[in-house]
């Protein structure tokens, strides 16, 4: 098994690349976002719990994602590993998802961070509001929020994972097919 975080601000890319990626590698992509809005649309109480945190552009609690995701963590049946896409976002997520891939005989491989600088991550989801329907993406400063929780909470993660020797940073800007070249490239390397 083996397993990738894609990793990043909002609207780096993560969840584009991500789709195309778990085809390639035939990865089991998890997305908690998505994840979370499916909880929503389907009207459950979790859903309208976290539908004004999200709103915001605040963090969900840890302990919410990490259950969605140990529920998920058996379902490798088929596939080569993960595809983790904008979890975990905390050091304590992170703590919670070595542990339960540990348990598991496995461990996070590599961690791909796409690299967008602040006015493109703007413009993209400024440009997707219409499209997407996600609060989160219609007022411009819950995007600024957005992005400033991920440099406040989630970004500490990349300093972890340094360490480990985990790091892949990924230049995020360009086309979507040159980034897809350029994910592949450094996940070829350890998908044998
Ligand atoms: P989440 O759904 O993870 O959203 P996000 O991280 O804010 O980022 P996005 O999904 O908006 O962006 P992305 O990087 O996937 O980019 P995308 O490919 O869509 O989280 C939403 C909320 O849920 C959080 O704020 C939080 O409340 C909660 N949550 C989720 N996980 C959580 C966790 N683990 N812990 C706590 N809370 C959690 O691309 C963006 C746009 O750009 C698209 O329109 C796309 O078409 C376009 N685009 C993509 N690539 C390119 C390119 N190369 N050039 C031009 N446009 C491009
Ligand atoms: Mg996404």
């Amino acid at each position: 098994m083996v397993n990738f975080l894609i990793f990043g601000p909002p609207g780096s890319g993560k969840g584009t690349q991500s789709v195309r990626l778990a085809e390639k590698f035939n990865l089991l992509h998890l997305s908690t976002g998505d994840m979370l809005r499916a909880e929503i649309t389907a009207g459950t109480d979790l859903g309208k719990k976290m539908s004004l945190i999200m709103s915001k552009g605040e963090l969900v609690p840890d302990e919410v994602v990490i259950e969605m995701i140990a529920v998920k963590i058996d379902s490798t049946k088929g596939k080569a590993g993960f595809l983790f896409d904008g979890f975990p976002r905390t050091v304590a997520q992170t703590v919670a998802l070595e542990k339960m891939l540990n348990e598991r005989g496995m461990k996070i491989d590599s961690m791909l961070v796409l690299d967008v600088d602040h006015d493109e991550l703007v413009k993209r989801l400024i440009a997707r509001a219409e499209l997407s329907g996600r609060p989160d993406d219609k007022d411009p400063k819950v995007i600024e929020n957005r992005i400033d929780v991920y440099r406040e909470k989630t970004e500490p993660i990349i300093d972890y994972c340094s360490k480990k020797g985990l790091y892949q940073p990924v230049n995020g800007v360009g086309s979507i097919d040159d980034i897809f070249v350029r994910l592949a490239e450094h996940m070829s390397k350890i998908v044998r």
